[in-house]
């Protein structure tokens, strides 16, 4: 059965290595997290899966890996500094703060008072200052999204590269929200990481890209082993919609907490090459924060066949890691009886599996039989096809348990036999994580049967 509960996966991913509060042990910092061992590894892969299906295997996707640091004035043009705001209400009575749209009859989540302020704007931006003095217009902003450091280099990468329309720039990187109720563990946070990718393409050609990409961005979750059942969309209406979007299509997943956002699909129009392409005065902005802002660069494309410049318009399918990883976790954690007790198994994807092997000295005690494990171990790594662990705890059961928790889809257990065996005909025993079958695989074939079975998933 799949996980039923957030604690149940908080508790994995505590016990295992995944995922721990940030700042643990000064009391935590609310909204942030830390990835430990085991969360490092998967929501890398998670992200290695995403850059391969976006920029390895498609030809009109570059890469961009912008600054987190972004000038004020890039935000006051893409609108952020106006719109990037949450309604926020006080409790008159305990003094906690919330989010109007998550309030509950007008309800304290705290003490149960009635007593609330009026929703007034948040903005959900963090700033910090740049150089050694600070003084009211030296402070820049921690990006809120990826997104601006494509808009503002779309000029470069096109100059560049030589691309024509239509083309993407896919970037994946930390974006900061100072969240009003960070809540639900990694599922709302401060401090994220986005998966995004800006697709521009001719006007008019937006609405059947939108589309397209919509459908791209669904296969590529079940590819993640997310389950059909267990996705869904949502079709922002106009009123909903963010300041720069024409449409916004929601992939929704059903998290323990409820059917959620999980990627955002938009239709940003040419509204933010368009708006970073004019003046300040003309956006009804005060110009002039730092020097050398009074240039305006236009963000546009020459089109041949009209011989004209054009604002091309993009699509952007947005995801979050953070949610991704919480997803696929939520997915794969399972329950199953094994006689009277009860086996808890990460039945992850195994490309997006931390470990991808695990190798295991039968006894601690026998150094020719850790050598032969280690030999074992540093040639599959040598493969290149993920991290490979030699688990020398000296106890089988223990060590299949923790491996079936973290999702390791291969434990390889060396014993006597293999150390007495010529070297010709060595074998090991290989266990599969999902069926528990074992079976008896020559050291000479192990490298092709640990290439074969990553090459078949
Ligand atoms: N550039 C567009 C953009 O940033 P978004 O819908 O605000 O769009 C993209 O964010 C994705 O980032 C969301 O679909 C969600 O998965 C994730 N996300 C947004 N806010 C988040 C938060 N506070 N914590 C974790 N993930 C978040």
């Amino acid at each position: 059965m799949p996980a039923t509960s957030m604690q149940d996966l908080v508790a994995l991913c505590k016990r295992r290595g995944f995922i721990f509060q940030g700042s643990e042990i000064y009391g935590g910092l609310q909204g942030v997290y830390d990835y430990g061992p085991m969360g490092v590894e998967l929501k890398n892969n998670l992200k290695a899966a995403w850059w391969r299906s976006m920029v390895y295997e498609r030809d009109d996707i570059e890469g961009f890996d912008a600054a987190i640091l972004t000038h004020r004035m890039v935000l006051q043009h893409s609108g952020h500094e106006a719109t990037f705001v949450d309604p926020l209400v006080d409790c008159k009575n305990c003094k906690s703060r919330w989010r109007a749209d998550h309030v509950k009859d007008n309800t304290c989540e705290k003490c149960g008072s009635k007593d609330l302020t009026e929703p007034r704007p948040f903005n959900m931006m963090f700033k910090t200052t740049v150089g050694p003095v600070a003084d009211a217009d030296s402070f820049a902003y921690l990006r809120p999204e990826t997104a601006q450091g494509i808009f503002t280099n779309f000029k470069n990468v096109l100059d560049t590269t030589n691309r024509k329309l239509p083309f993407g720039i896919a970037q994946i990187g930390k974006s900061f929200r100072n969240e009003i109720t960070p809540r639900n563990f990694i599922f709302r946070v401060r401090e994220l990481e986005i998966m995004e990718m800006e697709y521009f393409v001719r006007p008019g050609e937006d609405e059947a890209a939108h589309e397209q990409w919509i459908n791209t961005r669904l296969n590529w979750w079940l590819d993640q082993g997310l389950s059909r059942e267990n996705l869904d969309f949502h079709q922002h209406p106009k009123a909903d919609l963010s300041h720069y979007a024409k449409a916004t299509t929601d992939i929704m997943y059903r998290f323990p907490h409820g059917l959620e956002e999980l990627e955002g699909i938009a239709n940003r129009s040419d509204f933010d090459l368009g708006s970073h392409s004019k003046k300040p005065e003309e956006l009804g902005l005060v110009a002039k924060v730092l020097p050398n802002t009074d240039s305006v660069t236009k963000l546009t494309y020459r089109d041949l066949d009209s011989n004209q410049d054009i604002v091309p318009f993009v699509i952007e399918p947005a995801a979050g890691v953070d949610r991704g990883v919480l997803a696929v976790l939520c997915e794969a954690y399972t329950e199953e009886a094994v006689g009277d007790s009860t086996r808890i198994v990460l039945k992850i994807k195994p490309h997006l599996a931390p470990i991808k092997a695990a190798v295991i000295p039968l006894a601690r005690n026998k150094p020719e039989l850790v050598a032969l494990a280690q030999q074992i171990k540093n040639s599959l790594q040598k493969l290149g096809l993920g991290r490979v662990l030699l688990e020398n705890t000296g106890n089988i059961g223990k060590a299949y348990r923790r491996h079936d928790e973290i999702g390791t889809p291969l434990c390889i257990t060396v014993d006597f036999e293999t150390l007495e065996q010529p070297a010709a005909t060595a074998s090991v025993t290989v266990r599969n994580r999902d069926t528990m079958a074992q079976e008896r695989v020559l050291v000479t074939e192990l490298a092709s049967y640990f290439q074969e079975f990553y090459s078949q998933t």
